[in-house]
């Protein structure tokens, strides 16, 4: 055993400025310090309703199925798609970046006949294409990102509820990335399940995943109810369909463990429940309309701190997430050396890429507790100093005037 192993636990204090985890909102740490109940205790069985009640408002919905799954945000994704694919089901998946090809892949894990188009990393796209794809392939499911922070592009959802409500297939959202800071009207755009995290704009850490359902994905879940043998009830029927093909992600019983049947199912996280509960009640306390626009304006003035420092941002800028912001790296400049270099002497992290965008773009993220101004303006001015140490040209000071301009401008 090392000696450092019994050293206490001293992390440094970094400024986490990625695509997430970012820092978690003080609130939510000192909430989840709170002292331990058992699931079934009724203080914490009231705890768990007003986590529903409070994530319906997050995710503006009226479905009496919101709930938590206890895991990353991939928990979630899981049990939507292992809970709703039947072997053999047509699955769409929509890959603008790695996160689509998540989703493909733990379909055909499901058993799914997948299905998937691709469109250049950096662009998102149209209702037309979404639509044309839909009515070619059919597809029972149609399963897309929403924000996609491995390209920084948010996907326009307003049409996509609309047209596979005309073709008979469900949707199925991840939200991970965007929730809490871009609108994401879950009923007025027909969403039928959409999952999250807590480790971006909500400003938690990850290990539980905010879900929600609506009637019609309730429905398919259903006919595929199963519940576990030392737990049924003498007279409880099975649904008509095959069984789900994880115990841990079966929504059919998370449902009931849910419900005022409070049927046993896990040992819940009961402090990633605090903290899940205290990111929406701040959320909802700061207001939905007011989050959205301190995503936005931070993303402003982040942009205008890159413009100004001579770098380019990354992608189609109209569908750009308000959260993160890809920055290619400038012709001759060791992406990694500079992420180091932020590191080490700023204590800030930025992000590297993956795949077709690996050593092209950082991604910087200012988001939930992050998007401040106070953490944009200090990550520019980190990142102008390292830049100009390794040599590269340009105007100093520009890029945290060019920022500061910007709040100002907005009276803030
Ligand atoms: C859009 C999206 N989906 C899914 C995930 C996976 O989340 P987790 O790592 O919490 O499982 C991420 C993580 O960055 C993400 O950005």
């Amino acid at each position: 055993m090392s000696a450092d192993a019994f050293d206490e636990l001293d992390p440094a204090p970094r400024l986490l400025m990625g695509p997430g985890p970012i820092n978690a909102d003080p609130r939510v740490l000192r909430a989840m310090g709170a002292q331990l109940l058992g699931q079934f205790d009724p203080q914490f069985r009231g705890y768990m309703k007003q986590t529903a009640e409070l994530f319906r408002g997050v995710f503006q919905t009226a479905n009496p199925r919101t709930l938590m799954i206890d895991g990353t945000a991939r928990a979630g994704i899981e049990a939507a798609l292992v809970s709703l694919i039947e072997p053999g089901d047509r699955v769409l998946v929509p890959v603008f970046g790695r996160f689509g090809h998540l989703k493909a892949e733990i379909a055909r894990r499901a058993g799914a006949d997948v299905r998937t188009i691709e469109t250049e990393w950096g662009t998102v796209f149209t209702a037309e294409c979404l639509q044309e794809a839909v009515r070619e392939h059919r597809p029972k499911l149609v399963a897309l990102s929403h924000g996609d922070t491995s390209t920084t592009m948010a996907q326009p959802l307003a049409e996509i509820g609309r047209i596979c409500r005309a073709h008979d297939a469900l949707v199925c959202v991840d939200a991970t990335a965007t929730l809490g800071g871009m609108d994401l009207p879950v009923d007025l755009w027909e969403l039928d399940i959409v999952s999250a995290g807590l480790q971006k704009c909500l400003g938690g850490p990850s290990g539980i995943a905010p879900l929600t359902l609506n009637q019609r994905a309730e429905m398919r879940i259903l006919r595929r109810r199963h519940t576990e043998q030392g737990l049924r009830a003498p007279d409880a029927v099975d649904g008509e369909g095959p069984i789900i093909g994880s115990n841990y992600f079966d929504l059919a019983m998370v449902m009931d463990y849910w419900s005022d049947q409070a049927l046993n199912h896990h040992t819940e996280a009961t402090t990633m429940l605090y903290g899940a509960r205290e990111c929406a009640r701040i959320l909802l306390k700061e207001g939905l309309a007011k989050a959205f626009a301190r995503h936005a304006l931070t993303d402003s003035a982040m942009q205008s701190g890159i413009d100004a420092m001579g770098l380019r941002v990354f992608g189609d800028r109209r569908h750009k997430m308000a959260n993160v912001t890809g920055v290619v790296i400038p012709e001759g400049v060791d992406g990694e050396k500079v992420r180091r270099a932020l590191l080490a002497h700023f204590n800030i992290e930025i992000g590297t890429s993956f795949g077709p965008l690996h050593g092209r773009i950082w991604r910087i993220g200012a988001m939930g507790y992050n998007a401040r101004a106070d953490a944009v303006l200090a990550t520019l001015g980190a990142l102008e100093a390292v830049l100009a140490a390794e040599g590269v040209r340009l105007p100093r000071g520009a890029a945290v005037d060019a920022a500061l301009a910007r709040y100002r401008s907005a009276g803030s």
